[in-house]
């Protein structure tokens, strides 16, 4: 938390400042305009016209509901750091248990492939802990994958990546195949806050009427590209567990484990080729 002074001192200067305003918000946007550094003193901030402006402009932003991570410019997810923007989903933390998930797994040379990857958080995290790995990942989306390659190339891991809708410009097996996919209904996304509506992709989060459309076609085809012995691992929402046991049952799936998050609740799905 910063100094409560540094604080005080925009609240009484920035009349944009009302009381709802987040403190949490206020000190990131602060350490944002300002750099870390800058905000150890209060007397480093006095009369910086230019980073004044820069904050007052990140205030007006947060008001209109755009999220902290868009304004500025990254999003913490497992042990990294990802440059995110208006074309990718914001990493949330729940989706680390995929993470963890595959972290279990020997460590050998595994192939794995990360369908719809978005800012890359997942293969990117992946790949930094395991360089033995192969990583693959892929979009839809042009605009999401040039942010997961800035992402990949920032941190210096070596990913493929691939522009196809889920499996179709897939061409080999791996012995993963992991996916965060959209997995929201109609309903449901009419009814999501207004930061998420207006900042994020809906392409990231809108799986047809039901929410269903991405596992149906994922659970219906993933056999096909795993190597002998291969899993996938998908995540899924938090009220999904039965309707995702029937699809992989509708598919011909027995052996299907559910794994929980930190909150208890069914965050992680796994089927196993030769299970
Ligand atoms: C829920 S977001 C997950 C993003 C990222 N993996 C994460 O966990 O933060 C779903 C991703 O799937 C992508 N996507 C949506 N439809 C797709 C499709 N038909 N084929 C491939 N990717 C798709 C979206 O562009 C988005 O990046």
């Amino acid at each position: 938390m910063l100094d409560n002074k540094i604080v005080q001192y925009f609240k009484d200067n920035i009349k944009l400042i009302n009381k709802s305003f987040e403190r949490r918000d206020l000190d990131i946007l602060i350490r944002y305009a300002f750099d870390n550094e800058k905000c150890k003193y209060i007397e480093n901030i006095y009369n910086d016209y230019y980073r004044s402006s820069v904050l007052k402009f990140a205030i007006r932003r947060r008001l209109l509901n755009e999220p902290i991570s868009q304004i500025i410019g990254y999003r913490k997810f497992w042990k990294s750091t990802f440059f995110v923007d208006k074309n990718v989903l914001d990493p949330r933390p729940e989706t680390e248990l995929l993470v963890e998930k595959v972290l279990e797994l020997p460590n050998s040379k595994l192939s794995l492939i990360d369908l719809g990857t978005g800012s890359g958080c997942i293969a990117i995290s992946i790949a930094r802990e395991r360089p033995n790995f192969e990583v693959f990942a892929s979009d839809i989306s042009y605009d999401a994958l040039k942010v997961a390659k800035k992402n990949s190339n920032f941190y210096q891991t070596s990913i493929t990546f691939i522009k196809s809708d889920w499996f179709t410009k897939i061409d080999r097996k791996f012995d993963v195949i992991i996916a965060n996919p959209p997995y929201i209904s109609k309903k449901e996304y009419n009814n999501l806050p207004l930061c998420i509506r207006r900042f994020e992709p809906k392409i990231a989060l809108l799986a047809g009427p039901k929410g269903l459309d991405s596992f149906e076609i994922i659970i219906n085809q993933f056999f096909k590209y795993l190597r002998p012995k291969g899993m996938l691992l998908l995540e899924i929402g938090s009220t999904q567990k039965k309707i995702i046991e029937k699809i992989f049952h509708y598919n011909g799936y027995s052996k299907i484990e559910f794994f929980r998050d930190l909150s208890g609740k069914y965050r992680v799905v796994c089927v196993k080729k030769d299970a």
